[in-house]
């Protein structure tokens, strides 16, 4: 095709300005990619006449984004303001002009993704966001296009790159949540208030976009049964390593039978298991496919080049399909189909527990715990006791038990005279392979 495709922007911020710079720096090599030359024809922003390190043409920034998703020379939108208003009637009305559109957006597509594809689908247009989950990290179109032949069993992610760091910190420096969370913050890692990251739900959002691609069932963000990591301590990660786990925020989605269980929470994963060796700000993605096995997809979940490295990726994609718009999205969004998975709740799932409990230092408070146990009919892994008198604390592991069991088991424990307080309880995965 020859007269290009003519791309409009909503926001030039961290990623709206990276994929700016990523389209004038590597114009050759997309072109030849793409069949077509991509050109940047308007860029909406809130403050137009603020300076700007892009090469952009200063009087393509505007400041009314109705005139782009409307615009005649426009022929694909790229949405990149973030939050759910006014993304949402932008991209609404881009559809409804017939253009395209790329987003990077996961707290959208999470809370509203059903209307947006079904709009899509109606207009004959794609809705593309491999930038939504995991950055830089290849992930919504392998799962869509190269394992579209295999089952998908079982989904589990470092989807937050902020917490992982946090938990990096804790694990190797052994720093409180506090000052590791301090620390995100002064690297621009974290957000002045982390909560979103903190407490998951950045996590649960990307878990359910990957949850409704993988299960061909629709999950928004608040069927993702969610925990984030405050409630971890100093001695938490400690007792894992001596253990032979390291604690992760991990974001799991599978299959349970005919239903499908989606969650985010902290856990224990053993030291040789794939995913331990993601440190810092870097997520990964392990997926488990029927045939293929296990599958790890690794790199940058967050960042300007990282992210913008996938939102240019869907623009070539829609480049080279122009003649057959919608197909994209049509093709994805049949998959849904008939084939609604019911969501198993969090006190159905089945796992191994860490428990930490402070505990009275005298003969007869292990029997009592254990009777607890066996009462609940958990069986008990591994336990020990570390400290003595007031500082007298136990670890125990237990084998595979319901979470309502477990939590059962909890309020038993809280009663024992011999218990003092149960100072936390976190999940422990088996190991992979
Ligand atoms: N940053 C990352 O690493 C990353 C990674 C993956 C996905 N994402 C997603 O990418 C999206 C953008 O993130 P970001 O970090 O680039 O955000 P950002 O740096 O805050 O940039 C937002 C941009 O949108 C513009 N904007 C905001 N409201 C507007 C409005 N009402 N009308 C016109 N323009 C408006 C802002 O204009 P001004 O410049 O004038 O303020 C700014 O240019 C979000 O959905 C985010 O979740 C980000």
């Amino acid at each position: 095709m020859s007269d290009g495709l003519r791309v409009g922007m909503l926001g030039c911020g961290t990623v709206g300005a990276a994929v700016i710079r990523m389209l004038h720096e590597h114009a050759n090599e997309i072109e030849r990619r793409a069949g077509t030359h991509v050109e940047v024809v308007r860029v909406a922003v809130r403050d137009p006449d603020r300076q700007r390190d892009v090469p952009l043409d200063p009087s393509l920034l505007v400041k009314e984004p109705d005139e782009i998703v409307s615009a005649p020379d426009v022929d694909v939108v790229v949405e990149v303001i973030g939050g759910i208003e006014p993304a949402r009637s932008l991209i609404l009305a881009a559809m409804a002009a017939g253009k395209s559109v790329v987003t990077a957006n996961k707290a959208l597509l999470a809370d509203h993704g059903p209307e947006l594809f079904d709009e899509a689908v109606r207009r004959g247009v794609d809705l593309l966001y491999e930038a939504a989950v995991g950055g830089g990290i290849p992930v919504i179109r392998p799962i869509r296009e190269h394992l579209a032949g295999d089952r998908i069993v079982r989904l589990t992610g470092i989807l937050n790159g902020t917490t992982n760091y946090i938990l990096t910190r804790m694990t190797e420096d052994g720093s409180s949540l506090d000052d590791a969370v301090r620390e995100a913050q002064a690297l621009g890692y974290a957000e002045a208030d982390p909560s979103a990251d903190v407490e998951g739900s950045d996590a649960a959002a990307k878990a359910a976009i990957l949850a409704t691609i993988a299960f061909d069932t629709p999950v928004a963000a608040n069927d993702v049964s969610r925990e984030g990591i405050t409630a971890v301590t100093a001695d938490d990660i400690a007792f894992a390593k001596r253990l032979g786990y390291v604690v992760k925020l991990l974001a799991v989605a599978e299959r349970v039978g005919d239903s499908v269980s989606v969650r985010v929470h902290p856990a224990m994963i053993p030291i040789s298991h794939p995913l331990a060796a993601v440190r810092d700000a870097f997520n990964a993605v392990l997926i488990d496919g029927e045939r293929v096995g296990p599958l790890m997809l690794y790199g940058r979940g967050a960042g300007g080049d990282p992210t913008a490295t996938s939102v240019v990726g869907d623009q070539i994609e829609l480049a080279r399909g122009r003649a057959a718009a919608g197909t994209i999205t049509t093709a994805a969004h049949a998959a849904h189909g008939e084939s609604v998975r019911s969501l198993v709740p969090i006190d159905d799932v089945l796992g191994e527990f860490y428990l930490l409990l402070d505990v009275a230092d005298r003969p007869g408070v292990l029997a009592a715990i254990a009777h607890a146990f066996a009462h609940h009919q958990i069986s008990i892994k591994q336990v020990w006791q570390e400290g003595h008198g007031d500082e007298a604390r136990l670890v125990i592991i237990t084998h595979v038990a319901q979470e309502r069991t477990l939590r059962e088991c909890a309020r038993t424990l809280e009663q024992l005279d011999s218990v003092k307080a149960i100072r936390s309880i976190i999940r422990v995965e088996a190991g992979e392979g």
